[in-house]
């Protein structure tokens, strides 16, 4: 490498640096990210880039047309913050009380910025579009929904999208790459017990909504259990239930709140009628009645095996042949997902471990850290994956032209 090359690669970093910390020095929460989009749009519009003109409120969509003609591709970041409290003792930490970049999004945003620099520096060479998508509101999965409604798919055809998370499991200078299910789809239930109150001496003279609804709960972890396949993962979590008003009356109704995680979409669309009729049915035995709502919200991410592979080629090139390792996938939601329903895409994770730097806490810790001397491998995989997928829908459409 030269000197000017490792001059250029210096200053990369640098700047890359000094824009995480001043993300994550002023985190703000899903569909707050008003000053976010207002730094993002600065640095975008001062590299070249335009900002594309669709309806929302917060979050941006960066555009660069190469010198070259070609097809569209796309890469997309989140950029909100959680409500938890930061306790990492950083110099650079939270300013915002009880708000923090505790999932690491600082760091996404600012791979895609360097990434954005980086395909800017090349705009001539530079073969067809890259759309780059800051992304709101992943934390509450309504960001890639209020994209896609605002038109992110219909303006121009986008050929693939890419997407990348830190992951504190995975060491430093690895990657995590699945061509199949990565992470969960998420649904929501919300179930209403209706007894009927009274005297809490007198059960027999009432419905008891929470014995009704205790044994609603328990029967939907059976309901998995004895009704899918054990090679298919389901989760039933019922992580609220509210009832009642004192200790010696017999409640009228209760209301459970719950979390529905699986991957496979066959298995995902027996589940409404699964937990609807187990919960109606156990309410019924005890003389109460369930009223089931089943709330879907993202599918599962299922990446697709050319996208996967354009990826992996990227990180055996920047990070060497042993750089990909096989990811334990998890049932935690991530709204990408939605984007793989309109166009083939592939999601991964950058791994940030280091024990030895104290990079071991999971996402959503208040102590949860980062790791910026990944940065510019981040950035390096991600500008030669979109370079890969432009060359070869190139081609394709190259062929389209001639036949
Ligand atoms: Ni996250």
């Amino acid at each position: 490498m030269g000197n000017e090359n490792v001059r250029q690669k210096k200053s990369l970093i640098d700047k890359l640096t000094e824009i995480r910390h001043e993300l994550h020095r002023f985190p703000e929460v899903s569909q707050k990210e008003y000053k976010t989009t207002e730094r993002l749009s600065n640095w975008l519009t001062e590299a070249g880039y335009t900002i594309l003109p669709f309806d929302i409120e917060t979050g941006l969509v960066a555009e660069i047309r190469g010198g070259l003609p070609g097809p569209t591709v796309a890469y997309r970041t989140d950029i909100d913050a959680l409500p938890i409290q930061e306790q990492t003792g950083l110099s650079y930490a939270s300013t915002n009380d009880g708000v923090s970049h505790a999932c690491g999004h600082d760091f996404h945003m600012t791979i895609a910025l360097g990434a954005a620099f980086v395909l800017a520096e090349k705009k001539e060479q530079l073969k067809g579009t890259v759309r780059f998508i800051f992304q709101p509101a992943e934390e509450t999965t309504q960001g890639a929904r209020q994209l896609i409604e605002a038109g992110l798919f219909t303006d121009e055809k986008i050929e693939a999208i890419f997407g990348l998370h830190n992951q504190p499991a995975i060491a430093a200078g690895k990657v995590g790459l699945t061509d199949h299910h990565l992470m969960g789809a998420v649904d929501t239930i919300r179930i209403t017990i209706n007894g009927h109150g009274g005297h809490g001496a007198m059960p027999h003279q009432t419905i008891d909504s929470v014995v009704a609804g205790s044994a609603v709960v328990m029967g939907l972890q059976s309901a998995v259990s004895r009704n899918i396949d054990p090679f298919e993962p389901v989760v039933i979590t019922l992580g609220s239930f509210h009832s009642g008003t004192t200790h010696n009356v017999i409640a009228q109704s209760a209301e459970l709140f719950g979390t529905v995680r699986s991957f496979n979409p066959k298995i995902r669309a027996k589940l409404p009628e699964l937990i609807e009729r187990i919960s109606k049915e156990i309410a019924k035995g005890y003389g109460a009645e369930a009223e089931v709502e089943f709330i879907p919200q993202v599918p599962a991410i299922d990446n697709d095996t050319l996208m996967t592979q354009f990826v992996q080629e990227a990180v055996e090139e920047v990070l060497g042949k042993d750089a990909v390792v096989k990811p334990n996938p998890t049932l935690g939601g991530e709204d990408f997902s939605l984007y793989q329903q309109h166009v083939p895409g592939c999601y991964f994770w950058m791994g940030t471990g280091d024990a030895e730097k104290g990079i071991t806490k999971h996402w959503h810790d208040p102590a949860f850290l980062v790791n910026d001397d990944v940065t510019l491998d981040a950035v390096t995989v991600v500008v030669n994956t979109l370079e890969r997928a432009l060359d070869h829908f190139s081609i394709q459409t190259n062929k389209g032209r001639n036949t």
